[in-house]
């Protein structure tokens, strides 16, 4: 029986794209409840499109994807076709799943299987937190009875990703953020600061095309102009994989080294908006908030992705992929 019931809240762009394949790749550790999507990287619609093409690809559309909100708490949506690409999966193409979303809403979900199972639901939440703050607003009694959060976002000492200060998750829904931030969930937040490093390289790709089937082919398409991006944008050597690093801490927290601390989130200033604020100095009296990761295992992470990945990839022909 698998250890860990998880729902994975999620802007399916491409490295959410790749952590529903982890997720699927960990059947031992994993029971994924569900998929819930949230404008980000793409559009809602897209998102959700997204989200049940993967699935189906990945020979899992029995698992239920909720579509949840469209647009921020109160900012416009940004999107990031420059990252993602127009269809937010990069220049993969994939056949429509024939799988429609479930009726039920992502805040309804959300709120439904965690209060249903009371310190058991792990949130790995991947995108904008708007989802997850609905829910907090909805049902406050989620945040006592929720396992953990595992959330992708915030920059807490170095610079931002989406401005010179803000990461995009954050920035995009800085509100959300801050409903999450201090609600009293308990957080594991996986920063920019870490997941930059975290890089998936063609050398890795050029590796699990070694193995056939339509995931390695997936995974190619899916992530080539987002190594051409990073390395034009940032000058990385491979693209960042932020959100599989987030949901392996779920089965394998001890990739993480992790330290207590206060964070806060700006969303009044222009200048700073979606900064999240770390007081590592603990200079305001603030008790800690979150598990920051300031330390991760990359190399054994990689090659248990990797790995996962060929698994995936091999079980997906046996299946008829
Ligand atoms: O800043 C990186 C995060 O923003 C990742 O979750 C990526 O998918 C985008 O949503
Ligand atoms: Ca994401």
């Amino acid at each position: 029986m698998p250890q860990h019931r998880i729902i994975i809240d999620t802007d399916p762009g491409i490295d959410d794209a790749l952590t529903f394949l982890l997720a699927l790749a960990a059947p031992a550790e994993i029971d994924l409840i569900a998929l819930t999507t949230v404008g980000g990287n793409c559009t809602l619609e897209q998102a959700t499109r997204n989200a049940l093409d993967v699935l189906a690809l990945a020979q899992a559309s029995h698992i239920p994807v909720a579509v949840g909100c469209a647009l921020p708490l109160m900012r416009p949506l940004l999107t990031a076709a420059e990252t993602h690409g127009s269809t937010g999966l990069g220049n993969a193409v994939l056949p429509a799943s024939p799988v429609p979303p479930i009726a039920e809403h992502a805040v309804d979900l959300l709120i439904r299987e965690i209060l249903a199972a009371p310190g058991a639901v792990t949130v790995v939440a991947i995108g904008p937190l708007t989802n997850l703050a609905l829910a907090i607003r909805k049902a406050p009694r989620i945040v006592q009875a929720v396992k953990q959060v595992i959330m992708m976002g915030g920059a807490l000492r170095v610079d931002g990703n989406v401005t010179p200060l803000a990461e995009f998750n954050v920035y995009v829904d800085p509100h959300a953020a801050h409903i999450v931030l201090h609600s009293g969930m308990p957080i594991t937040l996986l920063p920019w600061d870490i997941t930059r490093a975290i890089l998936l390289t063609q050398q890795d790709v050029e590796t699990l095309l070694q193995v056939a089937g339509p995931i390695p082919r997936f995974v190619a398409d899916t992530t080539r102009p987002y190594i051409a991006f990073h390395a034009a944008y940032f000058n990385f050597a491979g693209c960042s994989v932020n959100d599989p690093a987030a949901l392996a801490l779920a089965f394998m927290p001890d990739l993480a080294t992790l330290e207590s601390v206060y964070v806060d989130v700006e969303y009044t200033s222009a200048l700073t908006m979606g900064k999240t604020v770390a007081d590592f100095a603990h200079t305001t009296g603030h008790a800690p908030n979150v598990q920051a990761v300031v330390g991760f295992d990359t190399p054994r992470f990689m090659a248990m992705l990797l790995e996962r990945f060929a698994w995936l990839a091999r079980r997906v022909v046996e299946q008829g992929g």
